[in-house]
């Protein structure tokens, strides 16, 4: 269990909407927008919550449920809890270590931390600031390899135990509020991980948001599967390719041996009208049966959420604003905050629906109200 230091202002937020109505009166508008948006009308980012609404738990009885356990194994190794940090660019932004914060919360809870390839803070202080703890690089694959490696070649170095290729956004996505107002890094602050600045052209300093756009013009666009065949010999880290809806991709990436695949829409920040995550969790995770680790993230703010998201199928759960909300409320304890609660939550599901350990967790029936289809 992760324990807080006593925080008089974070003693009043007892869930994940609490700390969000908190940050938003903590961070500038400008600064919200760009955390809070999704892109064009926002149905992807609102149905990714609204989703889990329509999964229902049917609880089992006459269960002895008075020691319970919500440790699991992901790639292997131990978590205390299956849920991680999403990668998130500029958290420097929402408290002002950042990054260091959301990655020492989860080295505390016994986690893994996913560092952005628009992180603000670099791959070697992550690396200094949670030495131990479990620690994931997210990354974007851009047309200069030489970039990538480069990056890869850092995370070996530092501890980095899987690298995550996020396949969903070679496009960018359009967020309404920072296309009418574009939303700026401020001046102390710089994208890490490119500093100095490989691949910029000359001129283009690095803690300029322009360079963001730069930087995703120069993501590869003629991007196939072959990149993974490319990614498997330039490193011997696991690849997990996150932004998976499709059962058919699912079955792709394990024809292609990937590690594992992150069902994910970017946080409704990519592709708008696309499916809700959770609604494609038991068909991904019937078509490519225990032959791969499969991980979910989007509209995930409760221990109901987990609970739904592992008893359809998920190894691991990931989180992304609940994260920001903890750090602009309360940096580090907030992070810290924001798994305390999450636990918690898991915990009293677990009780309530007759279950004492995750692996149990799967023989609980979901069911989607609409339909009454049903995980068993
Ligand atoms: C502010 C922000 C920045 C993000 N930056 C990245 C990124 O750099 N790389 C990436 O793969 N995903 C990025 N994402 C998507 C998250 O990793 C994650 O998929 C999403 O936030 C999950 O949804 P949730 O916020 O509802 O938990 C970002 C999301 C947000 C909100």
């Amino acid at each position: 269990m992760v324990k807080l230091q006593p925080d008089k202002d974070l003693e009043k937020l007892v869930c994940v909407k609490d700390f969000a109505a908190d940050a938003s009166n903590k961070l500038s508008k400008n600064a919200l927008e760009y955390f809070q948006s999704g892109a064009d009308d926002e149905v992807t980012l609102r149905e990714n919550s609204t989703a889990f609404q329509r999964w229902k738990i049917i609880p089992r009885v006459f269960r002895d449920v008075s020691k319970r356990k919500i440790s699991s194994t992901v790639l292997g190794k131990e978590v205390s809890i299956p849920v991680g940090v999403s990668p998130m660019g500029f958290q420097r932004v929402a408290s002002f270590e950042g990054e260091i914060d959301t990655a020492k919360a989860a080295a505390a809870a016994g986690s893994i931390f996913t560092l952005s390839t628009f992180a603000t803070t670099s791959i070697e202080d992550v690396a200094k600031a949670i030495p131990n703890g479990r620690k994931w690089l997210q990354l974007f694959i851009f047309a200069n390899k030489a970039i990538v490696e480069s990056l890869i070649r850092r995370a070996e170095e530092n501890g980095f135990e899987a690298i995550v290729i996020t396949v969903d956004s070679q496009y960018v996505g359009k967020r309404r509020a920072n296309a009418r107002k574009p939303f700026k890094l401020p001046r102390h602050l710089k994208i890490a991980n490119f500093d100095p600045p490989i691949g910029l052209p000359e001129g283009v300093v690095s803690n300029d948001f322009s360079n963001i756009s730069h930087l995703h013009n120069d993501l590869d666009f003629r991007m196939t599967w072959d990149i993974v065949h490319w990614l498997k010999k330039a490193t011997k880290l696991p690849i997990i390719l996150k932004g998976i809806l499709s059962p058919k991709d699912a079955e792709l990436a394990v024809e292609n041996c990937v590690a594992g695949i992150w069902i994910s829409n970017h946080g409704g920040r990519a592709l708008d009208h696309g499916i809700s995550t959770i609604d494609m969790l038991p068909q991904i995770r019937e078509k490519v049966g225990n032959k791969i680790e499969v991980y979910i993230d989007g509209g995930i703010h409760k221990g109901s959420d987990v609970f739904k998201a592992l008893a359809l199928g998920a190894n691991m759960v990931f989180m992304g604003r609940p994260f920001i909300w903890g750090l602009a409320s309360g940096s580090e304890a907030g992070a810290k905050k924001i798994f305390e609660i999450i636990e918690e939550e898991l915990d009293s599901t677990m009780a309530l629906a007759g279950v004492k350990c995750i692996s149990a967790i799967k023989d609980v029936y979901v069911a989607n109200t609409p339909t009454m289809r049903c995980n068993l």
